[in-house]
């Protein structure tokens, strides 16, 4: 099989925008909800007092770089606050849309946080989600979930060590009602704006970080409790 049959290039070449094709026609997928939010969950209150000093930014740059190799050590609340505002902190109002940390094509916000919480000094363990609207985090399940998290990321062990694991999700039509196919490429292209923020954020904090892009899709989604309109599309581990 040739490149021109695999299913990337057809869907690079179907969602191509040229000045002889504006757009491809495709039913239109209806929008749904900006926020996703755990009203009945207990909820864990995030903060930001002050900024930490933190090294130069470009020495934080140069010094990023994904390890794997944790200690089991344990994040206080301040850290995890500052990882979260650094993934999908609210930072101005434009209208309806509450602009963040990291950009988003059309301020349509299609990803979700999930937070693994493995160690914390502060925080019991547990899997949590991002409220964006009030910055807390939603406990979902009790429990390290470390070793199994590790599973479903295809047995990588190392995901067991690290204090906390982000979970991105995609709300796929909060993009596709607007872009069609074509917003499969922004959708990705938000995850990685976010996640490149929590690496960075993890280095000027003095942590280290790995991006995860190997999963079991389907475990993960369904161990999430995600309906099909929501999927897991990346994850970063942090630890130190
Ligand atoms: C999209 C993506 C997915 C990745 N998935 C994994 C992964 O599942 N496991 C892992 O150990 N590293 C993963 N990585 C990290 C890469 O292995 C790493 O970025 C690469 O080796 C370059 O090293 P550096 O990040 O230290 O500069 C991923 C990186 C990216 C960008």
């Amino acid at each position: 099989m040739g490149l021109k049959e695999t299913q990337a290039y057809q869907f690079l070449k179907f969602t191509n925008l040229s000045l002889k094709n504006l757009g491809i026609r495709e039913a239109v997928v209806p929008p749904v909800s900006p926020f996703k939010e755990y009203p009945d969950a207990k909820k864990i209150k995030l903060f930001i007092d002050e900024f930490p000093p933190t090294p130069n930014f470009f020495e934080i740059l140069s010094k990023r770089r994904s390890k794997r190799g944790y200690k089991r050590a344990p994040l206080s609340l301040k850290e995890i606050s500052l990882l979260c505002y650094s993934a999908q902190g609210v930072t101005g109002i434009a209208g309806p849309y509450l602009l963040r940390t990291a950009p988003s094509a059309g301020a349509l916000y299609p990803i979700e946080t999930y937070l693994a919480v493995n160690f914390s000094s502060e925080i019991e363990p547990g899997i949590y989600h991002l409220e964006i609207r009030d910055f807390s985090l939603a406990l979902l399940k009790k429990g390290y979930m470390g070793k199994i998290l590790s599973e479903l990321a295809l047995g990588q062990a190392f995901l067991g060590g690290a204090s906390v694991i982000f979970i991105w999700s995609a709300v796929l039509s909060r993009t596709i009602s607007k872009y069609g196919s074509r917003g499969l490429r922004y959708i990705f292209m938000d995850v990685a704006h976010i996640c490149q923020n929590v690496l960075l954020a993890s280095e000027a904090l003095g942590l280290k970080a790995c991006p995860v892009g190997a999963f079991f899709d389907e475990e993960l989604n369904k161990f999430l409790e995600l309906d099909n309109g929501e999927s897991v599309i990346y994850m970063a581990t942090v630890g130190k």
